[in-house]
This record gives structure tokens, sequence and C-alpha cells, in this order.
């Protein structure tokens, strides 16, 4: 059983010899075939090529029940890649939206106890089967903008039994849709009201209106209960931290990373959002697959990454969302880092999965062209959640994850026309799904 798609106006990110990612200055290359095929079977690439080979006779064809869509004016590109989401919680943060509208930092909100904590308030109290529900909602949403593969973290839990609720969701995610996902455990996200001190807490002590954190003691938890129970059941591919101000030292992180690191988890952190927080630092020193958000990148942190495996990921909606400065892509770029795109889609800093639209924040906030905002939505963004020897191009053997736009004039038009539908079928594992 094969697909074969044809007269396709631009297949985009054609790969020869495949590569697990590309940095620096070839990130404005890239490879594209006009007027091409491109031949799926299995559930993988096949082939691909010139429509002129395939009308001379000279490209083998699936002897007969294979499937053919007419892509005339149309591009065809390998579906997005989204290396960092927080797409399983429980109902939404609107209201804090409008907080900050009338002046309040995300900091500030998380301080009173609003932020990653609401979320986990409500998370507690939903059932796994309600929290599948509503994450399942999310998960059509995203493969309908293009999205093939996909990283979930938990940390909307903060109890053992709760961040286990939400792998288990994600896993069952994972068993339910074509899309790939990649799963990751962080459970040091925050530090939950019952380590903060509130009042009938067992744990903390309140001290007046100040409320006194018992952080170690969290962190302890972390590393001697949830992540060998996590281990055993295979719930996570990675380990996450939010290595940030007000959150997770740079010392409290190297500690867990290190826990997970005996069992196998290897480290993706949250880094140099809201300050120069050393997570960089942390996370090159362990072989993080990735680092990301980095709004706070200066040379040291270039400096660490230059030489290292580590993918630099930024996440330009939460940059976006929260009025945050941005993080400086044109100089990691243009000192020879490679740069992956991610969504960061969660309640409270990046309400979207959508990565048309993070391309086009990519372009218009960062600065990047649209061939490196390409490849950093595809083979980039693969090799942040581990998979650029089966996803992010074109190539033949990879995952026959692919969608067709629209009709449209070129690659650019994607980024440029930034509030637009463009994407008119999605194919993941060779079938038409959209
Ligand atoms: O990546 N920065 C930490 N975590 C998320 C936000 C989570 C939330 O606010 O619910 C992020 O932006
Ligand atoms: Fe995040």
């Amino acid at each position: 059983m094969g697909l074969l798609i044809k007269n396709i106006r631009c297949l985009v990110q054609t790969e020869e010899n495949p590569v697990l990612k590309i940095c620096g200055k070839e990130m404005s290359d890239l490879n594209t075939l006009s007027d091409a095929f491109l031949l799926m079977s299995n559930g993988k690439i096949e082939d691909f090529g010139r429509m002129d080979d395939l009308n001379a006779g000279t490209v083998s064809l699936p002897g007969s029940g294979y499937e053919e869509i007419d892509a005339t004016g149309r591009l065809v590109f390998p579906s997005f890649c989204d290396p960092h989401t927080h797409l399983v919680f429980a109902g939404s943060r609107e209201k804090e939206f409008t907080d900050k509208i009338r002046g309040l930092s995300y900091e500030e909100i998380a301080k009173r106890g609003g932020g990653i904590l609401n979320s986990a308030r409500l998370l507690r109290k939903t059932s796994e089967d309600e929290l599948f529900e509503q994450s399942a909602v999310r998960v059509n949403e995203i493969i309908s903008q293009g999205t093939g593969a996909v990283e979930i973290k938990s940390g909307y839990g903060l109890t053992t039994a709760d961040e286990i609720k939400m792998l288990r969701v994600i896993r069952r995610i994972r068993e339910t849709f074509d899309i790939e996902v990649r799963s990751t455990f962080l459970g040091a996200h925050a530090v939950p009201d019952e380590y903060r001190g509130k009042p009938g807490s067992n744990v903390g002590k309140y001290v007046g209106q100040y409320v006194e954190q018992y952080v170690e003691q969290y962190v302890d938890l972390v590393i001697n209960e949830m992540i060998p129970l996590v281990a055993s059941e295979q719930l996570a591919d990675y380990i996450d931290v939010f290595c940030d101000r007000g959150f997770f030292t740079a010392e409290e992180t190297e500690r867990i990373v290190m826990a997970g690191l005996k069992y196998g988890l290897i480290p993706k952190l949250h880094a140099n959002e809201l300050d120069y927080s050393g997570g960089v630092q942390v996370g090159v020193k362990y072989g993080a697959l990735s680092v990301d958000h980095l709004e706070c990148t200066g040379d040291a942190e270039i400096e660490a990454l230059l030489g290292s495996q580590t993918m630099p990921t930024l996440l330009p909606g939460s940059a976006f969302f929260l009025g945050l400065p941005d993080p400086p892509a044109r100089k990691m770029i243009d000192s020879g880092l490679p740069v992956a795109l991610a969504s960061d889609y969660n309640p409270g800093s990046s309400p979207s999965g959508n990565m048309k639209l993070i391309m086009s924040l990519g372009c218009i906030r960062l600065k990047m062209l649209p061939e490196e905002v390409i490849n950093a939505v595809t083979i980039n963004a693969a090799y942040a959640m581990g998979l650029s020897e089966t996803h992010g191009s074109i190539a033949r053997g990879k995952v026959a994850n692919v969608f067709i736009t629209r009709e449209m004039s070129s690659y650019e038009y994607m980024p440029y026309a930034f509030g637009s539908d463009l994407i008119e079928t999605v194919i993941l594992k060779g079938k038409v799904l959209v």
C-alpha cells in the first residue's frame, strides 16, 4: 500500500545524504526540488525526485494499489517537529492573562501562588481519563496544524502520584495517535504548595505573610521517590528541571540531573529564561540533548554550547506572550551554533502549539531567515528530541510524515503569511489524516 504525491510545485527540505543537525551558516541553506514527486509506502518515504523522471518511467512504482494525490501549485514539507511542550494540562489560565495585561509579571503571578501552582491544583483534581480527553483535543489540534512529532513534559502534578498520572496520559497519547511522542519527566517544575510552609502543611513552616520554602525536601522527593518510580515504569525518555531565578538553582538542577542520568534519563533543561541561571552550563556539562528558552544568553553561554552536542532550543511563543526580551538567535547562529525552535505549548506562557506561527515569530522577532526557521522546526527540532535519524526531513527511509500546503508561491510564504492557515493535507506514517 503506497501513496504517490505528484506535480509538487516545491518539495521542501529534501536530503540525499541525511545529517543529524544543521549548524551556523549552513542553517541558511535549504534543499528543495521543484516540479517533484514523493512516493511513500509502508509508512516510510520510499523515493522522491523530478516529475520528468517519473514521467520517463525511470522510477519504480509499487506494483498496484497505491493512491495518488495531485499537488499542482502546492508545496510539500516534512511535518514540523515540536521538541518542547507541556500540552498535558488541566483547564486554562486566561485570568492570569488579564493580570499580565494589567501589569503583573510572570514571576509576580508565580510568587502569589498562581502560575504553575495554579495548574497543579487543577490537575490534581482532574482524573486521568479527563486529563487525557482534554489533552487529546490539543493533540488533534497540533496534528491539523502540521506537527508530526512532539515532546511532552510532566510538571503540573508535583506529587509522585500526580506526576505519574501525567506521564501515563502522555503514554496513552503515544499509543493512541499517529504523531510521534517523546516524554519528559519535569517533577522539578516548581516547588509545590505543600513545601512552601502554607498553613496546614506538614512539611513547611508558615511564617506570617512570607512563605518559607522547603526546596531541599522537595528535591529529595524528586530524586529518591519520583525518579526511581518513573524509571521503573519506563514512563519517560528525558528529564527536565526549571533552572531559573525563583525556581531551581544550578546546584539543585545538577543533583536532579545526576539522579536522572543514573536511570538513563538524558537531560533536556529549561534554562536562562528569567536570568543567567547557570542552566546552560549545567546542561552542557551533563550532555543535555537540549537547553531551552535561553532569553538570557551571553558570551559565556554561547562559548559553553560551542563544541557541545547540546541543541539550543528557542521558544519565541513564550517570550512573545510574556513580553520577555528575545533570545539572541542571530548571535547564536552567527557564532556557529545550531538553533531549534519549539512552541512550549502550555497554559501559562504559550497557550499555542502552532508551529507555523512559531516560524513567523522566529523570522519577525528573532530575525531568522525563512530557510533558518524551516531548518529549526524540522531537522534541528527533531535532533532536540532524539529523532533526527527518522524525522525532520524528506529522506529515503524516514517516517512518511509530511503536509501539503494550499496553492502558494514559495516556501517563504509560510512564515510571511503569519495568520493564514495554509496547511491543507496532513499525512502521518504515510496515511492521509486531515
Ligand atoms: O516553559 N518556564 C517554565 N515552564 C513553562 C511555563 C509553565 C506555566 O506557566 O504553566 C514554560 O514557559
Ligand atoms: Fe517550557
